[in-house]
């Protein structure tokens, strides 16, 4: 016996350096449950929900090689490392001469959430791994109802546990994702660990090559979602292209099932009562109120909306519009409209952004392009941003692309990457499908052509079709470069242009090409004419406040508000041209971006730098807009 016991310790002792094996291979991480949208709740308008917001101060601990989740030699985790328990181990050690823990949660440093770890401390500025973090909330003795831990979204792997036992696991960074604890909690103090892993791998979506930084952590609130025993778990209320009003909803809980339910719209005078079917499902269309103001960019009009079930009452604040394709016009209500965009990061305005983003942080950023650049459309890319940005999109009139990060080189043939991509779209569309500002769904954004390539973009285009009929369906797509002498002449050769709604290219001749500025104008597009198209990236670097006004070099302001004049000339002789969302609002860290003299770690396209000095090019853009505003105001 006390043989084995030193051989213990002394094994004990050995593991600090030795580097457990790969934390998956053990099985302890896949044994939690994974949320997805198929399994998970789907708090659909959570953020409209009542509950506890568990922002604030959260313990934390680094786990760089994954201990907590993989013992000696590979072992599933040995409780001295188990960040999640129920314990206070400072105590227990104290009182037991025995007893070993190699974390202490409860005593651990504190960081705020939510926000990426990465601009919390210098320490953690470069850092990609796990973390655990952990905190307490108190509950009433006597509740009822139940209780859903919901998550704004965590960046990469994220593993929950509640009063130290496992809840589940999610894949993906920028979505949400919820767990109903209600077995779990207990009256008075609770405990909620959470381990999140920032690292990417090549199977995992995006891949670990992009070009924005990889910001881990916890980025968007976590909250105690209360609901009654049955309520509303998804909803979707919108304007048919037909015009007419049309409800699905889907009850969820023990009298689910042929349930009185009402749809009510006070601001239209509007209640339509139903009943839900066994599987607690509510589908009804009724006429459009002629009181309906139809929502646009100049008018944004919400309406307060509320489906009551039982005890539960269901609220969202929605836009009722259509949006569709005919030939190569895009529709806003039936007439034609032009998107005068601009891309963006999901980083707010900062020196040391921590992807952050408050009511205050949009409205800034939209601000800049509804206000600043005369717009009426935003790309998010390329992930479904926060749903304070789509939300207050729809508030000051923005129209919006929407992207999962299908970016680059992903493993297309990965029957695990496909699923990830997959949920990330049905998470995504679930979210926002209510959002009149969101518009455009994308699929990917600049990848490479091939079968299996064709293939996946195939199934997550059909996915985003049988979610949503009433918005359309893009990606971001290369053309290849004819080997001709004289202005640059582009052909669209991608199958995938056949399968999409808008024709969207990135392009980034004069850029990353030595072409003159001067020549862009007579550039020469082969594109398809019965399809509308969008140019979905161009742009140039700048560092603000670099001028070099005799001879333009690449970096300066001047060089980069005339590949925009040049640009835009081009664009206007495009007839089948109905948008463009320039690369990109903003200045964004990007860490492939290394030259010291004008980088530095940054991707300096932005028309307005990381702290929101706007650059020359940005009034170029602003008077095209202003100018394409007035046309469509004739
Ligand atoms: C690409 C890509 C962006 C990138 C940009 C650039 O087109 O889609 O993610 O940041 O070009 O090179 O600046």
């Amino acid at each position: 016996m006390r043989k084995v016991l030193r051989f213990a310790l002394v094994a004990g002792l050995l593991s600090i350096s030795a580097r457990p094996a790969a934390a998956e291979d053990n099985g302890f991480v896949a044994s939690l449950p994974m949320a997805t949208a198929q399994t998970e709740p789907l708090l659909v308008s959570a953020d409209m929900r009542e509950g506890t917001d568990l922002s604030g101060a959260w313990h934390f601990s680094i786990d760089p090689y994954r201990s907590g989740l993989s013992g000696f030699h590979g072992a599933p985790p040995d409780p001295r490392q188990q960040r999640w328990r129920d314990i206070d181990t400072r105590k227990a050690m104290a009182e037991d001469s025995r007893a070993l823990f190699e974390f202490d949660m409860l005593h651990a440093p504190t960081v705020t959430l939510p926000g990426s770890w990465l601009a919390e401390r210098p320490e953690m500025r470069h850092y990609q791994g796990l973390v655990w973090y952990q905190r307490h909330f108190d509950l009433p003795a006597g509740r009822k109802g139940r209780y859903f831990l919901r998550f704004g979204a965590a960046n990469y792997q994220t593993l929950v546990f509640v009063n130290g036992q496992p809840v589940g696991r999610h894949e993906g960074g920028f979505t949400p994702f919820a767990f109903d604890v209600t077995k779990l909690l207990r009256d008075g103090d609770n405990q909620v660990t959470i381990g999140v892993d920032s690292v990417s791998h090549a199977e995992s979506v995006p891949p670990p090559v992009t070009d924005w930084e990889n910001y881990g952590g916890v980025t968007r609130p976590v909250r105690l979602v209360h609901t009654a025993d049955t309520y509303v778990d998804n909803a979707w209320v919108r304007l048919t292209r037909e015009g007419k009003l049309a409800i699905d909803a889907r009850v969820d809980g023990a009298s689910a099932a042929g349930l009185p339910v009402r749809l009510e719209i006070p601001g239209l005078k509007l209640t339509l009562a139903g009943k839900t079917d066994a599987a607690g499902n509510w589908r009804a269309t009724m006429a459009a109120p002629r009181a309906l103001v139809r929502w646009s960019p100049e008018r944004p009009q919400l309406y307060d909306v509320a489906i009551a079930a039982g005890e539960d009452r269901w609220r969202d604040r929605i836009g009722f519009r259509t949006i569709e394709r005919r030939g190569a016009e895009i529709l806003l209500n039936g007439k034609p409209i032009f998107l005068r965009g601009i891309s963006m990061h999901e980083e707010e305005i900062s020196a040391n952004p921590a992807r952050q983003i408050t009511p205050e942080a949009a409205r800034r950023l939209l601000g800049e392009i509804k206000d600043g650049l005369h717009g009426n459309y935003v790309r998010l890319s390329h992930y479904p941003h926060s749903e304070v940005m789509t939300r207050t999109a729809d508030e000051l009139g923005l129209l919006v692309w929407s992207e999962v990060p299908v970016y680059w080189m992903v493993a297309w043939t990965n029957p695990d990457t496909l699923a990830a991509a997959r949920n990330m779209v049905a998470e995504n569309v679930l979210r926002d499908r209510n959002r009149a500002a969101v518009a455009i769904w994308s699929v990917s954004n600049e990848t490479p052509v091939s079968e299996a390539r064709n293939a996946f973009l195939r199934t997550l285009i059909a996915d985003v079709r049988k979610l949503d009929d009433t918005r359309l369906v893009s990606a971001a797509l290369l053309v290849e470069r004819d080997k001709v002498a004289g202005p640059p002449s582009m052909t669209m050769a991608d199958p995938l242009a056949e399968d999409l709604d808008v024709l969207a290219i990135n392009t980034y001749n004069g850029w990353y090409t030595p072409d003159d500025l001067a020549v862009l104008p007579n550039s020469v597009w082969h594109v398809p004419s019965d399809k509308p198209l969008v140019f979905s990236e161009f742009g140039a670097d700048a560092k603000a406040g670099f001028h070099d006004p005799d001879h333009p070099q690449k970096f300066s302001e001047e060089f980069q508000a005339e590949f925009y004049r040049q640009t835009l000339a081009m664009a206007e002789r495009l007839p089948t041209l109905r948008g463009t969302s320039p690369w990109i609002l903003k200045d964004f860290r990007a860490p492939i971006r290394q030259n010291p003299d004008f980088q530095q770690g940054w991707n300096r396209k932005g028309l307005i730098s990381e702290t929101g000095e706007r650059k020359l090019a940005f009034s170029v853009l602003a008077e095209w807009y202003a100018r394409k505003a007035g046309e469509k105001a004739k």
